[in-house]
């Protein structure tokens, strides 16, 4: 990526992805577009228990709707729960602990949760990582792919026939701009080749959450599929993961409903399911998923060949034989890395 793209990237960013930014963008906003009551539809967040995915949570919860949080910490996920239920007086929120990062219980996660409910409105994933050292899971996948690539593809695939048979279903990812400085790599979807930069391999799975939003959309035209970018939000994953980025832009971030805005819209909104399926959105509009004159375009045949690498690797771990998930890496384990 040229050092030019990327200061024109960052430029737009202090334009649009800022506090200013959203305030700028909101005045286009029609507020009776999140006056909906959502009783009786159900809403699954990855990640609830902060941030984003809490803010998310909440606004939801606030309108009615049941909402399953799934998270990686029982005790985050109970104190999040416990201010939810307060501040919204809605008792319909439920917790599932899982770890994104491990595809098996995710899989497992998302079979049960089949089994056991009868409907699924909304998918929201929205959980999600940035690790600077390469680290590999268990199953033997790269700890960033795992959490934000391999666990997205596995619990939306799963859970597809779930959503299919709901009223008005979609499902909304939480990527990132930073996905607009890569292309996707089917050549390295682990990244194993070249300097680990964890902030460009976010990126690069960020992208693969576009590719696979378009790529459902097409494939499943009953489901309403959205994948957005929620600008400079104050989290915890950006002041741990980027503390030097936290500590400069300071006040100009974005507080958490503001980044949650555009994900709630998509999930409540009437407005929102009536848009095209597919598309990458930023405060409430659509926006391009390549830079101007961007070389970040992949061909039909590179969107296959990513798509096929994910069934493969997924397929290889649904029938590997249970792993003790915690233990240290066996060396008669797969690996895929
Ligand atoms: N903040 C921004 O400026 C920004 C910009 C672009 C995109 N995003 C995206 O927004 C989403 C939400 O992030 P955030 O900024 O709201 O950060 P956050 O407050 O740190 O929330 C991240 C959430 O993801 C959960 N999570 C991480 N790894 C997980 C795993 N393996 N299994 C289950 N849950 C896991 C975290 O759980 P724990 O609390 O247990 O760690 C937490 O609930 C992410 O996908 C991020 O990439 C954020």
């Amino acid at each position: 990526m040229s050092m030019y793209r990327n200061a024109i990237w960052f430029l737009n960013g202090i334009h649009h992805y800022t506090r200013k930014g959203y305030e700028a963008a909101s005045k286009d906003f029609e507020p009776q577009d999140l006056n909906v009551s959502v009783v009786g539809r159900s809403f699954m967040v990855t990640g609830a228990n902060s941030g984003i995915g809490r803010a998310t949570a909440m606004a939801i919860a606030k309108k009615g709707g049941t909402v399953h949080m799934v998270c990686r910490n029982r005790d985050k996920a109970e104190e999040a729960r416990t201010d939810i239920v307060n501040e919204s007086g809605n008792t319909e929120v439920y917790i599932h602990i899982v770890d994104m990062s491990q595809t098996r219980k995710v899989w497992e996660f998302a079979e049960a949760f089949k089994k056991e409910y009868p409907s699924l409105n909304v998918l929201i994933n929205n959980a999600g990582c940035m690790v600077h050292k390469r680290e590999l899971t268990a199953e033997g996948l790269e700890k960033n792919f795992a959490t934000n690539t391999m666990g997205v593809y596995i619990l939306t695939q799963t859970l597809i026939p779930l959503l299919q048979k709901s009223r008005d279903p979609r499902v909304i990812t939480v990527s990132s701009g930073g996905m607009l400085v890569q292309k996707l790599r089917v050549d390295d979807l682990q990244s194993e080749k070249g300097y680990f930069d964890g902030v460009m391999i976010y990126a690069q799975n960020k992208r693969q959450q576009v590719v696979l939003t378009q790529h459902w959309a097409k494939a499943n035209p009953v489901i309403h599929f959205s994948v957005m970018h929620p600008g400079w939000v104050d989290t915890p994953a950006v002041s741990s993961s980027m503390p030097q980025f936290h500590h400069m832009m300071g006040d100009r971030l974005r507080g958490v409903e503001q980044g949650a805005d555009t994900v709630v819209w998509l999930a409540l909104s009437r407005v929102a399911s009536r848009t095209c399926s597919g598309q990458f959105f930023q405060d409430r509009k659509p926006v391009p998923v390549h830079l101007p004159l961007a070389w970040t375009h992949s061909s039909a045949e590179e969107i296959q060949s990513f798509v096929t690498q994910l069934e493969t690797l997924a397929k290889a771990i649904q029938l590997q034989p249970d792993v003790d998930l915690n233990g240290p890496l066996s060396p008669s384990r797969p690996q895929f890395v």
